[in-house]
């Protein structure tokens, strides 16, 4: 499936903002679909939810920014999530984050310009006792050190 702005996939949205149209809590399904079909939620998706569900932008714009789930940028082809919990926070994880960036040059929060590597610090992702943890799409790495880095990265630069 194209996960371009294409107008298949805004008609695609719309069948789904048509069954949430004025129901409570239409807003998480429609962006959980625009999420899905898109792989990211640009202010051009956004204002075309607010303009049919009829609801503020600053709404809409409020909840894509508070929940992890949902992206403003487009995802990579390995989206890479450093927990920055408290538990995994103190156990280094921003020092595993650092090392990340640096060895695939792509920010925090951004996609690399191949679009191949997006990097994320996400919240508590409910493995503390893995703690510090990372994810690489559906994998999930625990108990990490700074030199597990380079051959987690290593799997996935192909
Ligand atoms: S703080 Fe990282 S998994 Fe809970």
């Amino acid at each position: 499936m194209s996960k371009s702005l294409t107008a298949e996939n805004f008609a695609k949205l719309d069948v789904v903002i048509a069954e949430h149209k004025g129901t409570r809590g239409a807003l998480m399904p429609v962006l959980h679909e625009g999420q899905k079909l898109f792989g990211f939620l640009p202010m051009q998706v956004q204002k075309h939810i607010s303009d049919n569900l009829e609801i503020p932008m600053a709404e809409i714009y409020g909840v894509v920014t508070f929940y992890s789930q949902f992206s403003l940028e487009p995802k990579g082809e390995y989206h890479i999530g450093v927990c920055l919990g408290t538990a995994c926070y103190v156990r280094g994880a921003q020092s595993l984050i650092d090392i990340i960036s640096r060895d695939l040059d792509v920010a925090v929060g951004k996609t690399s310009d191949s679009g191949k590597f997006s990097l994320e610090a996400t919240r508590c992702i409910g493995a503390c006792g893995l703690a510090p943890v990372l994810t690489v799409n559906e994998d999930v790495y625990g108990r990490l050190v700074d030199g597990d880095i380079p051959g987690i990265l290593e799997k996935y630069k192909g």
